[in-house]
């Protein structure tokens, strides 16, 4: 059989967008699905979060040099540009998230209309890859397919029960690249037993402000059976690994501007849902009396409302993760090609790259810029 001039490996957002952009003349996808980009579809509550009006390497976690580099070779414009030049407007939602008009699908079907001419393979389950001599041997269920050149677009563990596997890192390390250690993001915390009383609120959301190291976020938290959630928590996990969050739950309020030296209790006068407020006194074993008439350590417990640090036990998981930390290491791709600065024409593009998005259309962006970088250069 003719070696393929390019064999991507993963039918998803970065995969099929890299289709969409390459030269090559015979091209093969192989996914294991029985359909293309399955995430795609379940995303942005099934109308897909694409891309943000605000886009900067801020927004990621990874090198930040190596993020701008690749945003700005496909940036949100060129990608709101390319997908109205096949005839989808992304609306904007939330202020500044674009997503689909409609239905997600809608997105799948553009990229799969722009490439015509490039055959997917599905059904086909990826083993591995080697390049022995001057082709890349990709093994799969259907047996061994050839390629000049091979782009690894299999994304990350999120998920697995639409398909994720950790094929993209186990194919890269068997290549020699590094992987930075993988770990559940934008997913929910788990609670230490100290913080049962979180769980009891579970259903209740409120607007609050997190400090996780040095970063500061803003948005609304989650109580949930399982422990906290909500897009700010969803956010922290990001930077979150071991150790403490603080929470302000009266953010823009000063603590002692809200106790008067009234005879009213001091539960009365904090501007948080009544059932928050009981679960939080009982938890910290406040009395319900005046400010004014509590003792200093008492006041000083008061005002954790203001800062209350905890140590998470872990988060949900992968299952309930939107994506992976970690990844293949950037210091061994070049940001102009997203080529392997270890093996000649082995590509990277998507979740699989140590690059990890905030919340709001920062990972699809990702997986197009950095597929588009790929395939131009391919
Ligand atoms: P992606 O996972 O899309 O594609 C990888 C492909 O490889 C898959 O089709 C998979 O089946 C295939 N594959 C894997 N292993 C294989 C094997 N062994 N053999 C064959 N095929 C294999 N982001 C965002 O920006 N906005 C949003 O609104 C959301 N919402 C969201 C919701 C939910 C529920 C999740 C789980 C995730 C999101 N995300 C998101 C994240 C976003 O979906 C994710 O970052 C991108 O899909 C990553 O694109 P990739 O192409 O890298 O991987």
């Amino acid at each position: 059989m003719l070696p393929y001039d390019l064999i991507i490996l993963g039918a998803g957002a970065a995969g099929l967008m890299a289709a969409a952009h390459q030269r090559s003349r015979k091209v093969l996808i192989l996914e294991h699905n029985s359909r293309p980009g399955a995430k795609i579809a379940i995303s942005g509550g099934g109308r897909c979060n694409i891309t943000n009006q605000n886009l900067s390497s801020s927004y990621y976690l990874g090198d930040p040099k190596f993020v701008e580099k690749v945003l700005n070779r496909f940036d949100n414009e060129a990608l709101i540009a390319f997908l109205r030049h096949h005839g989808l407007e992304p609306v904007v939602r939330k202020e500044c998230q674009y997503f689909c008009p409609d239905r997600a699908q809608a997105l799948t079907d553009l990229l799969l209309r722009a490439a015509p001419s490039v055959e997917i393979s599905y059904e086909t389950e990826i083993f591995g890859a080697q390049k022995p001599g001057e082709l890349f041997v990709v093994e799969t269920s259907k047996g061994e397919v050839y390629a000049k050149k091979l782009l690894i677009a299999t994304g990350g563990l999120s998920y697995s029960s639409v398909g994720a596997t950790g094929i993209g890192y186990e194919i890269a390390e068997s290549f020699g690249h590094g992987i930075v250690p993988l770990r559940p993001a934008l997913v929910g915390l788990t609670l230490q037993p100290e913080q049962v009383w979180m769980k009891e609120l579970s259903g209740l959301s409120l607007s609050v402000t997190v400090q996780v190291g040095r970063r500061l976020l803003e948005g609304d938290i989650l109580f949930a059976h399982r422990g906290v959630s909500g897009p700010v928590l969803l956010d922290a996990s990001l930077y979150w690994n071991q150790g403490k969050i603080t929470v302000d739950f009266l953010p823009g309020r000063r603590f002692k501007s809200l106790f008067g030296s009234s005879a009213k209790t001091a539960a009365s006068q904090i501007p948080l849902p009544k059932r928050f407020v009981k679960a939080f006194f009982s938890a910290l074993a406040l009395p319900n009396i005046p400010y004014r008439s509590m003792r200093e350590g008492q006041k000083q417990r008061l005002s954790l409302l203001k800062s209350y640090a905890f140590a998470p036990a872990g988060t949900f998981g992968y299952a309930k993760a939107e994506v992976t930390k970690g990844g293949v290491a950037t210091d061994e791709i070049d940001p102009e090609t997203m080529q392997s600065r270890l093996v000649d024409g082995l590509y990277f593009a998507g979740e699989v790259v140590d690059v990890t998005g905030r919340l709001g259309g920062y990972n699809f962006q990702w997986a197009f810029s950095s597929a588009v970088v790929a395939a131009k250069s391919v």
